[in-house]
């Protein structure tokens, strides 16, 4: 038995699922609104006798060591690691996480020491009045310091030793730190970057320490603003976003999002009472950050700077959220402010610009069409095209068509022009979609059309019985069943004849994602039982039905060859077509 094989054995996927979904019981199922998009209806499907999951909507499935793994965005192995943690179960001496269990060791110790390391400059600014009076004065107290265990990294040799001797007590090296960028080796000393800084620990979407920002709070340092942990393996701003552990939960219930560009932004922000707010952390906002947060809300909220930067950067936001499937709106701060300056200073009400926001494509176009009929015709020709090339990628037709309403309005040209042009601009398949598909063969593979329902009963009957598979006449029905059913039987038999009788669970492991999409849905889908006088019965009906189709086909192809004029390729076929008729009489009659 393997170890994934092991771990789902041990546990019930209605109680996993259920931390995540509310489920109800319908028949043999359990069903829930999907937690991966966003439906009113319940389509998340699981079956606790098989042990997986299925969503009708969205078509995302598996088990629920990838349910885990998908939830939580980590690899299906920290996913089983989790899950053993979590539901306490003891593997066994000849199963274990083998050579991931060095890499998750590394992992869970560096974030050890970002935690350790956090805790200590909390400690810190708890007794440094100074940077404690820096927060106090842009109306952040002490219930923030614990919220974002804020803190402060005092500089200077004392403030290295210390460290380390508290370190140390948790066994945590010097090079540890150096390791860990937190601190760097000078030609004598150790030293860090963070030193007479106020720290934000930045915590991963499960809340784990892995990187900090510091910055400036005295007046004459002439530094650099801000000093950000560096790239690493585990620390990677580019999906990374600040407070999501903590604003999951708010978000989730809102349906809502706030982004904001700086930490205190999104300080001033959770301090007034959207919770559900998060930062990136200095760079621009990625496809990635999207995505991770389009899987817990669908309507974003962008309140960035009300400078030419902050603008650009909405702009360039605009170009990348036709990937996700998010609504998002762009909050338009006064002149000269950025969400921490306004909230906290009484300009006026946050609520009326919430409520005034506009949508992204909108803000899009109206900065686009600032000024523009002033604008010279080249100018004006590019400005149009790049606007229709961001549109063009909109899923929702109705919705391109509103924008080029307004868009014929503002740019002074014809609907009709715009539409033509539009028309000419290859569309590309969203990454929500891709998501759908993983894997490109799986869109060009036979689908439910073609695969027929007398198909779909034998495989089914197969996954819900292994044992019916078994004997040379049976298993020869494979050449029979149109792929990827026919793949996956196909590894079903070799997988029999090498270790035997063999589960279901244990087989859907062996799966690829695509397959795994595959089996779940029919699974669950159909559910007779099939006994084996009934399963040859519909094998029999399966040969039958298959014959006339392949006899169809060689009759086109017969068809196709002759007005052609193409005697070798005429004889070419005839000749498969015996070899063909001789295999299928002699498996008629064993
Ligand atoms: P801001 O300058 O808006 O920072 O930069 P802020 O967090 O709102 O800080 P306050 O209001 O001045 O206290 C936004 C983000 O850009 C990154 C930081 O992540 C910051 O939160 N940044 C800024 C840097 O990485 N380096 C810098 O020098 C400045
Ligand atoms: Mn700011």
């Amino acid at each position: 038995m393997n170890l994934f094989s092991f771990i789902k054995e041990r546990i019930s996927i209605l109680d996993v699922v259920n931390e995540y979904v509310t489920l109800k019981r319908a028949g043999g199922y359990h069903k829930g609104t999907c937690p991966f998009h966003h439906e009113k209806t319940a389509s998340f499907t699981v079956s606790p006798d098989k042990q997986i999951f299925y969503c009708f909507g969205c078509h995302i499935s598996g088990d629920v060591i990838s349910f885990i793994a998908k939830i939580e965005n980590c690899s299906q192995k920290d996913a089983a690691h989790l899950l053993t943690e979590k539901y306490s179960i003891e593997l066994p001496s000849t199963l274990s996480f083998e050579s991931s269990e060095i890499s998750t060791e590394q992992k869970n110790h560096y974030f050890a020491i970002c935690k350790a390391v956090a805790l200590w400059c909390h400690e810190q600014l708890l007794k440094n009045p100074p940077a404690q009076s820096y927060f106090q004065r842009r109306g952040f107290g002490s219930e923030h310091f614990n919220y974002f265990t804020l803190g402060y990294f005092p500089s200077g040799n004392a403030g290295i030793s210390d460290l380390l001797y508290a370190m140390k007590r948790q066994s945590i090296l010097p090079r540890d730190l150096v390791e860990a960028q937190i601190l760097a080796e000078g030609r004598t000393t150790l030293y860090s970057p963070f030193e007479e800084r106020l720290i934000f620990p930045i915590k991963d979407a499960l809340g784990r320490y892995c990187g900090f920002g510091g910055r400036t709070f005295k007046e004459h340092d002439t530094r650099p603003k801000y000093y950000n942990s560096r790239e690493n393996e585990y620390f990677i701003k580019g999906s990374l976003l600040f407070n999501l552990d903590k604003a999951k939960k708010s978000i989730q219930e809102t349906n809502t999002i706030f982004l904001v560009e700086g930490y205190t932004d999104c300080m001033a922000m959770t301090q007034q009472g959207f919770f559900n707010t998060v930062a990136t952390l200095g760079t621009a906002c990625t496809v990635e950050h999207l995505k991770q947060l389009a899987r817990y809300a669908e309507h974003i909220f962008v309140v960035y700077d009300s400078d030419n930067a902050g603008k650009m950067a909405v702009l360039r936001l605009t170009e990348l959220c036709w990937q996700v499937n998010l609504e998002l709106k762009v909050i338009m701060l006064p002149a000269g402010e950025d969400p921490a300056s306004f909230l906290l200073s009484n300009k006026g009400d946050f609520r009326t610009l919430i409520a005034s926001a506009e949508d992204i494509f909108h803000y899009f176009l109206n900065t686009l069409g600032n000024n523009f009929t002033s604008k010279p015709l080249g100018q004006k020709l590019q400005t149009t095209r790049a606007f229709l090339n961001v549109i063009a990628h909109i899923p929702d037709p109705l919705k391109k068509d509103i924008l080029l309403q307004k868009a014929a309005k503002t740019f002074d040209i014809p609907f009709q022009s715009l539409k033509q042009e539009l028309a000419g601009i290859p569309e590309k398949i969203s990454t929500a979609e891709q998501k759908h598909h993983p894997d490109p063969k799986a869109v060009a593979a036979p689908t439910e059309e073609t695969i027929s329902l007398l198909e779909k009963r034998i495989f089914c009957a197969i996954m819900n019985n292994m044992g019916l598979f078994s004997g040379e006449g049976r298993c020869r029905l494979i050449r029979y069943i149109q792929p990827p059913l026919q793949d996956i039987l196909a590894q079903l038999k070799e997988l029999k004849e090498k270790s035997g009788n063999i589960t279901f669970g244990s087989f859907f492991d062996t799966l690829n994602e695509r397959d795994r999409q595959y089996v779940s849905k029919l699974l669950l889908e159909e559910d007779e039982i099939v006994d084996p006088t009934a399963f040859d019965k519909l094998l029999g009906q399966l040969q039958k039905k298959q014959w006339k189709s392949i006899v169809q086909t060689i009759k086109t192809q017969l068809t196709r060859a002759q007005q052609e004029g193409d005697a070798d390729k005429e004889a070419l076929i005839l000749r498969d077509f015996m070899e063909l008729q001789s295999k299928f009489t002699a498996s008629h009659h064993d």
